[in-house]
């Protein structure tokens, strides 16, 4: 993954550069560097091991400049270190340059024109500016060694890269990684997204894939692979600086789930204006002129497909299938004569699902996006799109872009049934039962110390434990289950709750916790008979229930909504309880080790 950003013009560099990778974080903490220069060329080179705190702790205030490019990495290529954070410098020491991306063919590049050279570290960034370097040899440009070099580097890459010969000018190019251009007054910049830049700007261009461009503090010049001049406009980003900020919270992860009402109120005032919803006429044909719905994503998306699977066939009398985006290369379903392809990412950018669609579209299939990243790559690349429009998620671990991503795909079952008069349609007054759940939202969340009470001593020690459903129950037990063990890194398994007597409760021993979800009373006497098969084997469970099927020992009690949408009410316990174990467990809620909220490598 990683997150680069890069400033040229009137700007303290440095400054730019710490506040952008500050907001880049969620894209790789693991170490961080920034390259600074101006047109004395009084230059800084500073890397640092950890979070960009680390990094900050070494900058002098001395260290100003007035170009510069940052970085915060992931790591793919080698550990964690000082020899392989970015910005990486080519062997003859003339080119300074960040990536993001995994380079496919860097073996191939090393052993092909770069034998003679000596590396510092294992990374293929570093291969890709020794690269750059060697084509700069036999080249009378830089601009043309870049456009050489680009040329051989195989897979995914966003770069921004300094000639330190030339230092008012940054050279940038990407490839399936993201990357936009910041346009200030007297100064431009380049980030790996726009949060990156919001504080300097909402002034932004797109740069699409294979394409170069030459970044000065009064010009922005585009080209495309042959080397021609593209003129593009510019848009303007309704982001918001008040937007990604704490405010008064500890963590992101807690405001974000406390917005969750809020959002969902919102995505009723977006899709449903007097009456009628607000999906576009392309979107409806589309999915009604489908025979199959393949839902394609990853992570928390994956689970946001599940729990939108019963009420989008219901609505739109159609069959859905879900697919793991890492995993549909590999176990291509049997597709049908129609199919349309939906894409569910929070971010828009995760390199496994694009490489679906990348691929979907050469076999001419349609594709709608619905993500919370507007003009992402998943976005601008497929057929439509629909915007979660949940505000900026900061928190790794996503909470609000779940549950919107699932009341955005009822608005869309609900306006094709609703445009095709299908029964089930007609039948769910979608405006209605969404207030509802940000009712029960609300009474959730108000109740939140009561939860925190809860999982106290219960799951502060413990290495393991489960979460059990039935039904939409179970899709949730899956997301309440990744939710727990990405954070508090206790492992954790989301089971179908008739499944685990099949071999999984040989793992339930005194003490286990089990977290049990029960929404329904079709569910419920069967979810309590597996709640006292483990309980007499030692485990200690938590009931997560539905008000209108709750018995008075009940732990958790949630009010009632619509079975349709069962999983938006149900999920809040799983998110608090997630919270509340990891805050008691001293660790980094909003980062937790090993994980990157965009994930653009496959
Ligand atoms: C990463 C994030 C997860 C997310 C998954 C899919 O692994 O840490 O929170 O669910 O990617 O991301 P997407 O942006 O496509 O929803």
């Amino acid at each position: 993954m990683c997150g680069i950003v890069g400033v040229v013009g009137t700007r303290n560099a440095t400054d730019v550069l710490i506040q952008g990778l500050q907001k880049l974080e969620y894209r790789g903490y693991d170490s961080a560097g920034i390259f600074v220069t101006d047109e004395t060329r009084t230059e800084t080179l500073i890397k640092a091991v950890g979070r960009i705190a680390k990094l900050q702790e070494k900058i002098g205030i001395e260290v100003n400049g007035s170009t510069g490019i940052g970085h915060t990495r992931w790591a793919t290529h080698g550990v964690a270190s000082e020899d392989n954070a970015h910005p990486h410098v080519s062997e003859t020491g003339r080119y300074v340059l960040v990536h993001n991306g995994v380079i496919e063919n860097f073996k191939e590049l090393k052993e092909e024109y770069l034998v003679a050279d000596t590396f510092v570290g294992q990374t293929d960034t570093e291969i890709a500016v020794h690269l750059i370097g060697e084509m700069a040899k036999t080249s009378a440009t830089t601009q043309e060694a870049f456009a050489k070099a680009l040329k051989l580097i195989q897979g995914s890459f966003a770069f921004a890269m300094v000639d330190r010969e030339e230092p008012g000018t940054l050279y940038v190019a990407k490839n399936k990684s993201p990357l936009l251009i910041g346009l200030g007054e007297g100064y431009n910049l380049v980030g790996s997204d726009a949060m990156a830049m919001i504080r300097e700007t909402k002034n932004f261009v797109e740069i699409h894939d294979n394409e170069m461009v030459i970044v000065k503090k009064e010009s922005v010049e585009i080209f495309d692979a042959s080397g021609a001049k593209i003129e593009r406009e510019h848009y303007v980003a309704e982001l918001d600086l008040s937007d990604i900020g704490k405010g008064t919270y500890p963590y992101y992860m807690l405001k974000e789930i406390d917005e969750q009402p809020s959002v969902i109120r919102r995505i009723i005032q977006k899709y449903v204006v007097d009456g009628e919803y607000q999906v576009e006429q392309g979107i409806i044909d589309a999915v009604t002129e489908a025979d199959r719905i393949y839902i394609v994503a990853a992570g928390t998306s994956y689970h946001a497909g599940y729990a939108s699977k019963e009420f989008f066939e219901k609505m739109t009398e159609t069959p859905v299938e879900l697919c793991l985006s890492s995993e549909f290369g590999y176990n291509i379903p049997l597709l049908s004569k129609k199919p349309l392809f939906i894409y569910i990412s929070q971010s828009g950018e995760t390199a496994d699902s694009r490489q679906v669609l990348v691929k979907t579209s050469a076999l001419g299939h349609k594709s709608l996006t619905i993500t919370n990243g507007p003009g992402s790559t998943l976005s601008r690349e497929a057929d439509f799109t629909l915007l979660l429009n949940a505000g900026p998620e900061i928190a790794v671990a996503s909470t609000k872009a779940y549950t919107a991503q699932i009341a955005v795909m009822a608005v869309l079952a609900k306006a094709v049934g609703a445009a095709n008069g299908y029964e089930a349609a007609k039948e769910f007054d979608l405006e209605h039962e969404l207030a509802l759940v940000a009712t029960s939202m609300v009474a959730t969340l108000d109740d939140k110390e009561k939860i925190a009470n809860i999982v106290e001593g219960l799951l502060t020690g413990t290495r393991n434990a489960f979460y059990i459903g039935r039904g939409a129950d179970y899709f949730v037990a899956m997301e309440g289950s990744l939710k727990l063990k990405e954070i508090s890194y206790i492992q954790c398994e989301g089971f179908a709750a008739g499944e685990l007597k099949h071999g999984t409760i040989a793992l339930i021993e005194e003490g286990t916790p089990v977290q049990a979800i029960i929404s329904g009373a079709n569910t419920a006497s069967h979810t309590r008979g597996n709640i006292m098969e483990v309980e007499s084997r030692g485990a200690k469970v938590i009931t997560i229930v539905a008000a209108d099927c709750a018995v008075p020992t009940d732990d958790i009690i949630v009010p009632t909504v619509h079975k349709y949408l069962t999983s938006l009410a149900m999920v809040i316990p799983t998110q608090l309880i997630a919270y509340y174990a990891t805050l008691q467990r001293g660790l980094d809620i909003d980062k937790p080790r090993n994980l990157a909220k965009s994930v653009t490598v496959e």
